[in-house]
């Protein structure tokens, strides 16, 4: 099966891939191929100049300074906190606190909520594929406060099992800890549905968005969760900045996550109180300058339409799951229909480690991750150490599938010579 056009139907690729540096890189003198899009995107010009524009014209502390440049760079931050609220569906950007990643605003809730709500007996639900950043967290609060952890089974396909939830929900559920997309199986979670039998039995939803919101069109409130992390670093963003979108009455209640400058009303002796939201959480300086990138990176994607984005990467993710099934002793993990899954795509190719067929693909150039991608409970299920895992963004083309397909070849070819 050839790879067709480098146009795709939803977005211009030979102007998006101009807009992007490194994809004129050559990796072991092979045109770079760059498939790891789930461990971080690459970034266009557009988010490379506003930061060297930012630091040569305008750098200065925000929220500190009566002098011009702390104005201007405050209101590019609260600028940026706007258009990213807006991405997301936020109603408004107080609910918006700039994190440094995805991690960081998982473990501000478990903290910051977690330790104020949860007790003794309560029970925190995580589905079983959670990036250890969603487990994590939610099982350090669990031994500080005595709550307790339970997992809820996928179904075969790799999907979150909405049966074994039902079962696991009860009054002593307080949080579910849910991605909404995997970042090994692609699998998207049913949100809406999650999260109003949560909130039946009066939990809160927190979702791992580290996935989901790069791709996929984000309306928190139609997604019906209560809290939203996301990583700035996997939508063409900077790294360091990030997204903790949450319901304003639950963050109002919370008390801080870092106590500091920026985020008081008052300070006294032994005591202090708080700044209303967002600089309750914006606890000494921000990562401004990266947060106003990652304003310019929403522009660049809103510019583009996040249907296309998401049109752009069922057709590539697509085309690579039919052409992985078809390649002998490669088996592909996850369900067939690009369309209930991200562009993430995590096979293995039988008899050689991931990390063997992983250099072989970097000697043609083509750059994936190979590992336990922070997956361990869920490569349990799968019953594998680690696996391959190929992820598109929307600069990839069904020729660079085609290019990976070739390579995985070469891989099995060369092994299976040497067994
Ligand atoms: N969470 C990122 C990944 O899955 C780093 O690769």
């Amino acid at each position: 099966m050839p790879g067709t056009a480098l146009q795709t139907a939803a977005l211009d690729l030979e102007r998006i891939r101009a807009d992007f540096p490194i994809l004129q890189r050559h990796v072991n003198g092979r045109p770079l191929i760059y498939l790891d899009n789930a461990a971080t995107t690459q970034k266009p010009r557009q988010v490379i100049d506003a930061l060297v524009d930012f630091y040569t014209n305008t750098n200065a502390n925000v929220h500190r300074g009566v002098h011009t440049l702390s104005v201007e760079s405050t209101d590019l931050y609260e600028a940026s906190r706007e258009r990213v609220a807006d991405f997301v569906g936020a109603r408004s950007p107080e609910e918006l606190i700039f994190v440094r990643n995805t991690t960081e605003a998982i473990n501000l809730v478990a903290v910051s909520w977690g330790r104020a709500n949860l007790k003794p007996g309560d029970e925190i639900l995580a589905s079983t594929l959670e990036h250890h950043s969603n487990l994590v967290p939610w099982q350090r609060v669990a031994q500080d406060t005595g709550a307790r952890i339970r997992l809820i089974q996928l179904r075969a396909d790799g999907t979150v099992d909405l049966d074994d939830y039902r079962q696991l929900l009860s009054p002593r559920t307080r949080v579910v800890a849910i991605a909404h997309a995997s970042n090994v199986l692609g699998t998207i979670s049913n949100l809406p549905e999650i999260s109003e039998l949560a909130h039946q039995v009066g939990a809160v939803v927190m979702a791992d968005g580290a996935q989901s919101v790069p791709n996929v069109p984000t309306d928190v409130n139609a997604l019906g969760v209560d809290f939203l992390a996301f990583s700035g670093h996997k939508m063409l963003a900077p790294t360091g900045i990030g997204g903790l979108w949450g319901r304003r009455e639950l963050l109002e209640e919370m008390p801080p996550f870092l106590g500091g400058g920026g985020m008081i009303r008052e300070v006294f002796e032994d005591r202090a109180t708080w700044a209303p939201l967002p600089e309750k959480f914006d606890a000494g300086t921000p990562n401004f300058a990266d947060a106003i990138a990652l304003g310019v990176a929403v522009d660049y994607l809103e510019d583009l339409g996040m249907p296309n984005v998401r049109a752009h990467e069922v057709d590539v993710a697509g085309y690579a799951l039919e052409r992985l099934a078809a390649v002998p002793d490669v088996s592909v993990y996850g369900p067939r229909d690009p369309w209930i899954r991200t562009g993430v795509v995590s096979f293995n190719l039988e008899g050689v480690h991931p990390h063997d067929a992983g250099t072989v693909l970097d000697e043609a150039g083509i750059a994936v991750r190979a590992g336990h991608h922070c997956c361990q409970p869920l490569h349990r299920v799968l019953d594998v150490a680690a696996t391959l895992r190929a992820s598109f963004y929307i600069y990839n083309s069904r020729d660079e599938v085609d290019a990976l397909v070739d390579a995985l070849n070469t891989a099995r070819r060369l092994y299976q010579r040497s067994r």
